[in-house]
Formats: structure tokens, sequence, C-alpha cells
């Protein structure tokens, strides 16, 4: 039972000011401190754990003990101890760890197979999710550090917004320590952890933006600076500083996650609530579980693009063309519908309780490919490993997970196979509708600048730290 296993509390430090530095408090599950290296114990990490979202999703996750048996809840207030308690005595084998301030991060992310990190501050009425970047993106890149060097290869859950610029955040702050990490130990096998798979965009190239090339032109034995590349004088291009950068995968991009299953949740329930479904004799609405809506692009505003014409089941293609009123309608009641429940909560909070709900069911899909089941599925907004658009690496898409991250990217379902016409593309009756592709293109122009700002943060950060 939960009460007496809690009863076997260990104290740690409580106070982030702690002359010891002891970081973790056990509240619930086996004798004493944590293990967090017991690979028995499958370990899933809040950081920002003490707020709207961590608090329901910490119970989430306990109550799902068959893949879950550690919670590691961290967070900047010192009530946190008290919401582990609290959370620790719901009746599950399942042990609850509370981690206070900057010093207890460390201890919070070792051993972890899952990190989700809701930390920072949430949207009030009137501001854009955009509006968060300047704090928030002080506070990712400062926990990604702490992540990089701690534990590596755990999975990464982003919540914190504005996502379409907090992922690209994560990526660089990976990239950046991850490659200049392999390149000081100057190990082959680490040095080019580019990916090798269909997703590959390119085995040779280095990267421009943000991120350290692997082997810096600047190092002994590379070529001197120069403004012409020569294959002849420069060797490869990846360590030639005149030679076009092409952008470059890592490997630990696959890890990283920026967390958009509540728009797919809200796709479901409110296509399922839409005037595309009549209401049952009961007066009930259509069982949303089982209608699937892809989400693709972003996580804000028009970069929430649900491609209707692909869900499954398949909805009345016809009266998705025609029927302009009732499709725009839907579309802007997903895309809006953050902003509905921030008006809503009158200033008390921004949505939680499905987002707790969302960002359970996404750890629990990455739990699961962990485990090696074959066949998950989610959509995130991830670093893609083929640019789409030209040039945009950032995109959500449905992904296929794997025991190390997204194995395979699967695009833009029904987007246009190259080379088929606008004619063949409108008579294909799976294919995407003209105002979706149009609602990409729109989409992925404001990524692009949400991408840049991301990116240009870690380079500024990197550049002043130096
Ligand atoms: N991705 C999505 O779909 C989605 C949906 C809803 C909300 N959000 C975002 O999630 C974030 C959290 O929302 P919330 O409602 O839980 O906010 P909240 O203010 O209730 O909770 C945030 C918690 O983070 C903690 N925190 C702040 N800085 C921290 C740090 N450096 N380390 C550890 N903890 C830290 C705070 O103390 C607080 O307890 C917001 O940015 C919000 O916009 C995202």
């Amino acid at each position: 039972m939960g009460s007496k296993d809690s009863s076997s509390s260990e104290r740690g430090s409580r106070s982030p000011g702690s002359q010891t530095g002891t970081t973790g408090v056990v509240l619930q599950g086996s004798s004493g401190r944590s293990k967090s290296s017991d690979q028995s114990v499958t370990k899933v990490t809040i950081l920002g754990a003490g707020g709207g979202i961590g608090q329901p999703l910490a119970m989430l996750l306990m109550l799902h003990n068959d893949l879950i048996q550690h919670v590691a809840m961290h967070d900047l207030i010192d009530s946190i101890e008290g919401i582990g308690m609290d959370v620790s005595h719901i009746d599950r084998r399942c042990k609850i760890t509370t981690h206070l301030g900057p010093e207890g991060l460390p201890e919070a992310v070792k051993g972890a197979k899952v990190i989700i990190i809701p930390a920072g501050l949430a949207q009030k009425p009137g501001m854009t999710r955009d509006d968060l970047f300047a704090s928030n993106a002080k506070i990712v890149y400062n926990i990604m550090k702490v992540c990089v060097h701690t534990e590596p290869n755990a999975m990464l859950a982003i919540i914190t917004n504005p996502v379409n610029s907090l992922v690209p955040v994560a990526c660089e702050v990976y990239y950046h320590h991850l490659s200049h990490e392999s390149s000081l130990r100057n190990n082959p096998d680490t040095k080019h952890e580019e990916t090798a798979d269909e997703n590959q965009t390119d085995g040779t190239g280095a990267r421009s933006a943000g991120g350290a090339n692997p082997v810096s032109p600047d190092q002994p034995g590379s070529p001197a600076k120069h403004s012409e590349h020569s294959p002849a004088i420069c060797g490869p291009k990846s360590i030639c500083s005149a030679a076009p950068q092409k952008p470059k995968f890592h490997n630990s991009f696959r890890r990283i996650f920026g967390v958009t299953t509540l728009d797919v949740v809200r796709a479901s329930t409110l296509t399922a609530r839409s005037a595309l479904f009549k209401s049952e004799p009961n007066g009930m609405f259509k069982d949303p579980s089982t209608i699937k809506v892809p989400v693709v692009g972003g996580h804000a505003g028009r970069t929430i693009i649900p491609l209707l014409t692909q869900a499954t089941p398949r909805l009345d293609r016809k009266k998705l063309l025609e029927d302009k009123a009732t499709r725009t309608t839907l579309i802007e009641s997903i895309q809006q519908a953050g902003i509905e429940v921030l008006n809503a909560k009158k200033g008390r909070g921004s949505a939680t309780i499905a987002m707790a709900y969302s960002a359970c069911r996404f750890t629990l899909s990455l739990l699961r490919a962990i485990n090696g089941e074959p066949n998950i599925v989610e959509c995130a907004y991830v670093h893609q490993p083929t640019p789409m658009f030209g040039d945009l690496h950032y995109f959500a898409t449905p992904l296929l997970l794997g025991k190390e991250g997204f194995t395979k990217s699967l695009g833009i379902p029904g987007q246009p196979t190259e080379g088929s016409s606008n004619k063949q593309q409108s008579q294909n009756p799976d294919g995407l509708l003209p105002y979706e592709q149009a609602m990409l293109e729109e989409g992925a122009k404001e990524l692009r600048l949400s991408v840049a700002r991301g990116e240009d943060f870690v380079k500024e950060r990197l550049s002043s730290e130096r």
C-alpha cells in the first residue's frame, strides 16, 4: 500500500540554499534513496512539476506504473516537496522523488528515460505564445545544458512555449555540446553521429547556424581560412570554411520533441463535435477517440495545421471542399482552443488538464517504443532529417517512434509526390485539398521566423559565454 511505503520516506535537503547540497527527497516506494541508475526501474522526470501542468501530469504518470516506476518532480518552488508528498499518497507502487532548485536538477534528470519539460511562464490573457520567448528561452537553455551533460540519451518532451522556437534552442544546445565534446575526445564513433538511414539529409555537410562544426576550420591540421572552396586544396567540405555549409542532422535530434499532442487531441474532440457529424439521438457526440486527425506544422496559431482530409476514418471530402464555413470554423476552433481556455480561465492559468493528459499520452508512447513495441506513431514538432518547403528544418509531422527516438519522419500525410501536376493532385481522392496546401505554405513562413529566433538566441548565448 502506498501509505505504508510513504512511511519509509527519506528526507534529503529541503532548501535550495542547503549547505549539504543533497537534492532528492524520496517520498514513496522502495527503501530509501533513489537509485537513479537502476535499469529495472523506469524513471520519468518532470521539470516544472509544481505547476498547473506538472501536478496532474505527475498523478497521471504514477497511475501508469506498469510502464513507470519512478516519477522525479523538480521545480523552483519549495512547495514541491509537499506536492510530491500529496501525489505519493496515491495507492500505486511508484516512487516519487522531489528535487528543488538548480542544484536539484542534475539528480532529478539522472537516469531518466524521459524528461518532460513544462518549466517556465505560461500565457496570460492578451499574450501570445511568442511573448513568453524572452523568459522561457533562458530557462530551457539552462535546463538543456544540464540535461545534455547529465543524461544525454534521455528523450526530451518540451511543453514550454513557444514550442516553435524552444525546440530549436534545445537542438542547438545539444548539437553544440555533443559535437564539441566528441571533437574534444576525437573519437571516430561519436564524431560522426549523423544518421545514415532513409531520412538522412546529407552525409558530408557541417552545420551553419548556431552549431559548431564537428571539425572546426581553425583546428590544427585544417586548411587555413580562405574565401573559395577547392576540393583539391581544402579536402572534404565539412572542414572547409569557404564551402557552402549544408545543414547536418545530429542523432541527438531524434530524442528532442516539441509536444503537440494537445493539438492532436483537440482535433479529435472538436472534429467529433463539429457539423461534420450529426449528434446521436441521445444527444451525445461521436466518440472522439475513434477519430484521428494528423496535425502538422507547429504549435502556435496558424502553424497548427489539422489535415482534415487525412483523418481516419475519412471525413466527407466533398463537404470539406465545398462547405468553407464548416471547415473554417472547425480549423479555427482547433487553432484557437488554447486562447479560448486561457480567456475562459480569466487569468488563472492556461490549458493544464488536457495538456497533462496529452503529455502523459505522449510519454507512454515514447516508453512503449523504448520497450520495443512496434508501429508507435505520434505527431510532434522536431528537427526533421530532411528539410521541408526548401529550407525549413523544424516541422511537426507524424513520427515513427523507436528505442532511441524517432526512427523515421512520416512526412506530411497526403502531400503530393514529387513531379505530380496540380491536376493529378486535385484528382487524387486521398490527397490534400488546395486550402490545406495554402495553410502549409503560410505555416512554413511563420515557422522560419520562430526557428531563426531560437537559433539566434543560442548563437548569441554561446558567443557571450566564450
Ligand atoms: N505544448 C503545449 O501544448 C502547451 C499547452 C499548455 C501550456 N504550455 C506551456 O507549458 C508551460 C507551463 O505551463 P503551466 O500552466 O504548467 O505553467 P505554471 O506557471 O503553472 O507552471 C510552471 C512551473 O514551472 C516552474 N519553473 C519555472 N522555471 C523553472 C526552472 N528553471 N526549473 C524548474 N521549474 C521551473 C514554476 O515554478 C512553475 O511551477 C508554459 O510555457 C505554457 O505556455 C504548452
